[in-house]
């Protein structure tokens, strides 16, 4: 029997989401909400800001439709919830879904705060569902392999890393309004500082330099993860670059024996410096919305808990960049 899934809010996320369920296989969305009636009716669609995000592939005609998400957790055909609401409402809508007894899948960043993210990490403790926050960096093909080379030593150890997510402002009130979206520092830049803590563990220390220019929470932020015995680590991300710079995803990675570069609009995306030659690394064409997906479901199939991210993990991310945050207010190094 499929995996019948829910989604609550159809923003550009949860069009990302819907079009992966499209494609995979013993998996059916029977519902969908959300509270505006256009975007509920697929009249009005959302538009992603990296290519091949919410290409809009779903067909809305033939799912049941609800205006409050509350109602579509009720609904007992439902066995996962997928919660790509704003921000904010991360935390009751989780909680809701856990008491129902569903599978849950929750949007990044796991919550507005870490007070809110440890919140939800308690009430899935007594949760009958799996639960996963869905970081879809951790599988990204080209950055699950640097994972990977981090993890095994391929090219010796790493030396130094560089991180950097830069775009022109996404526009739209939950991005405007730092309140809601905590700027791109929890937005945008949790990728980066959830990455690096995935690879090399949780930093000792950040400094962390930063600035607002539209939502009143730091807009563009550069950081330095400090390591006592660990490599040189670093990350840029910010959303306030002019309207028409469009969308950059990169790294550098310089390891003891070679140097990998990833670049989202390169051609290859993902090459690797070794002994004077630079070579195209092949991975899977995939983005790491659709992977992250198809382990989730996978999990419930195979009644296996998630792990390569777990909701305790996101939140440490939260807790990370929430000391980044700290850092830029105060000036100093912020320590974990
Ligand atoms: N993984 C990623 O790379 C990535 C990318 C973009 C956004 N996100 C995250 O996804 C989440 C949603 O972002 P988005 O860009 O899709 O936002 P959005 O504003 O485009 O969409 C949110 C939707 O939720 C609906 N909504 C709001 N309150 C509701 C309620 N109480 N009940 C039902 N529906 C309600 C809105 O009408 C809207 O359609 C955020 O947490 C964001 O950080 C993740």
């Amino acid at each position: 029997m499929a995996i019948k899934v829910g989604v609550i809010g159809l923003g550009m996320m949860g069009c990302t989401h819907l079009d992966v369920y499209a494609k995979l296989e013993g998996v059916e969305v029977a519902a969908v909400a959300d509270k505006n009636p256009k975007r509920l009716s697929g009249e009005e669609k959302a538009v992603g800001n990296v290519e091949g995000q919410a290409q809009g592939g779903f067909d809305f005609a033939s799912v049941k439709k609800y205006e409050d998400g509350m109602e579509l957790i009720a609904d007992e055909s439902i066995d996962l919830v997928d919660i790509c609401l704003v921000t904010p409402l991360h935390l009751e809508y989780a909680k809701a879904a856990f008491a129902a007894g569903k599978h849950v899948l929750v949007e990044k960043p796991l919550a507005r705060t870490l007070e809110d993210a440890r919140a939800i990490v308690a009430a899935s403790e007594t949760a009958k569902g799996l639960s996963m926050p869905a970081m879809c960096m951790r599988f990204w093909p080209e950055w699950s392999w640097l994972k990977d080379a981090v993890a095994q030593n391929t090219y010796g150890k790493v030396l130094s890393a560089h991180f950097s997510r830069l775009a022109s402002h996404p526009g739209g009130p939950f991005y405007s309004d730092g309140k809601a979206c905590g700027g791109a520092l929890l937005d945008l830049h949790i990728h980066d500082s959830d990455f690096v803590q995935y690879c090399f563990g949780v930093p000792d220390a950040v400094m962390s330099r930063g600035y607002s220019k539209i939502s009143g929470e730091p807009d563009h932020v550069m950081t330095q993860y400090l390591y006592e015995d660990g490599p040189m680590v670093s990350a840029e991300g910010g959303w306030s670059l002019s309207d028409g710079y469009g969308f950059t995803m990169r790294y550098v990675v310089n390891f003891e024996k070679a140097t990998a570069m990833f670049d989202i609009g390169g051609e290859p995306t993902l090459k690797l410096i070794q002994d004077g030659k630079s070579e195209a690394v092949k991975v899977r064409g995939a983005m790491g919305y659709e992977i992250e997906i198809e382990y989730m479901v996978d999990c419930i199939k195979q009644g296996k808990k998630p792990e390569t991210v777990t909701l305790a993990s996101a939140a440490e991310s939260v807790r990370l960049v929430e000391a980044e945050n700290k850092s830029i207010a105060t000036g100093n190094v912020v320590t974990l």
